[in-house]
């Protein structure tokens, strides 16, 4: 950015290539009479800025952005740096499913295996933390190794970063034969890759899944980008990827006494200007879908089942076995996790349980940070 030229009427400013409205800036300053200091949090609501609002004059001094606004008369000052990483005067549409620079999309032979770290080094909260905090971001899954094989332990895994988000469940499940079982989870049947219980709203966007016993007849882990495999649908056929994103599906669960779960949310979830936020995707769950236009409810089976055949494409998925003590977390807006049948030959127990996206994220940029100020 080079050189700041105010436009007559007084509405916004250029800086270099970049405009910035009045409002925007003033909302925005940092002035200890705009934020507090201590916590940073605005202090002003929208309606104690003028409507009458403009910028008088700006200029550029020392990295600096000086702007006088008036009716005010007040001069607040604007970091070039913090201007250039928030402008927001940029052209150009990315289109429909387009995904935050921080997510790189796999299919299984590009991510080759899930990222792992050994738990031990994971908790002494350090580079370890931190890398594979973004592996989560980066791959919406990370594997942890080296853990003990005891009841509980994944409650360790979620403390490097959160908290546990507690269910009809409970504050964690056990994932083993049973007899009667409530969910089919809780069989030796194979499962077709998932998201985890679409039918909550909003969906817990972090799983846990934590081996305490493998067999040896199969029950084998996978995973699959459910965000590479519908930008695989759009680029196979549009029209799927839209009447997915376009209408609502519903989801439910009342396997349970006292529990009647509904949901209605797309299967492809978009933000209005086009960002890939969510997929949800879960054959066991899906209820009768009833958002749809009469019109328009073959394509959208066309599309489930396209997709479906996407997300059972082996080529898009990453297997491993779960030995006891390791672990593998998923962001459950996003990755889909399955797993091979098995035969009941010896056992298989994991525990899991749910946590949120949001406070890992918080933990990684609160680690990235004391990272870029510490001293060289
Ligand atoms: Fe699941």
């Amino acid at each position: 950015m080079t050189g700041v030229s105010v436009d007559p009427s007084g509405a916004f400013l250029t800086l270099g290539s970049r405009r910035f409205h009045a409002i925007w800036l003033r909302d925005n300053a940092a002035d200890p009479g705009t934020r507090d200091p201590g916590n940073g949090q605005r202090l002003i609501a929208p309606g104690a800025i003028p409507s009458d609002l403009r910028i008088a004059s700006a200029a550029i001094s020392n990295g600096t952005l000086m702007v006088d606004f008036a009716p005010e008369m007040r001069t607040i000052a604007f970091e070039l740096s913090w201007l250039a990483r928030n402008a927001y005067d940029r052209s150009g549409v990315d289109g429909r499913g387009w995904t935050d620079p921080v997510i790189t999309t796999w299919r299984g032979s590009l991510l080759g295996e899930v990222p792992a770290a050994d738990l031990e080094a994971l908790e002494r909260r350090g580079g370890e933390l931190r890398d594979w905090l973004g592996h989560v971001r980066r791959y919406g899954v990370a594997r942890v190794v080296n853990g003990p094989a005891v009841p509980g332990a994944l409650f360790r895994i979620v403390d490097l970063f959160g908290h546990v988000r507690e269910t009809n469940y409970g504050r964690h499940f056990d994932v083993r034969n049973q007899v009667n079982p409530v969910n089919l989870a809780y069989t030796g049947r194979a499962l077709q890759a998932h998201t985890d219980n679409p039918y909550r709203d909003p969906v817990p966007t972090v799983q846990v899944l934590y081996c305490l016993e493998s067999s040896q007849g199969g029950g084998d882990s996978m995973v699959i980008d459910g965000f590479a495999a519908v930008r695989r649908l759009r680029e196979e056929n549009q029209d799927h990827f839209d009447v997915l994103a376009d209408h609502c599906a519903r989801f439910a669960f009342d396997g349970e006494d006292g529990v009647c779960l509904a949901a209605r949310r797309p299967l492809i979830e978009l933000a209005p200007d086009g960002e890939l936020l969510c997929v949800r995707f879960n054959n066991r769950s899906l209820a009768a879908v009833r958002d749809v236009p009469f019109e328009n409810m073959a394509l959208w089976y066309a599309a489930y089942r396209h997709l479906g055949d996407i997300i059972d494409d082996p080529t898009m998925a990453v297997s491993f076995r779960l030995e006891p003590g390791e672990c593998f977390v998923v962001d459950n807006t996003r990755v889909l996790h399955g797993r091979t049948a098995w035969t009941g030959v010896g056992s298989r127990w994991l525990q899991g349980c749910y946590a949120d996206m949001d406070g890992l994220r918080s933990t990684h940029e609160a680690m990235m940070h004391a990272t870029s100020r510490a001293p060289a």
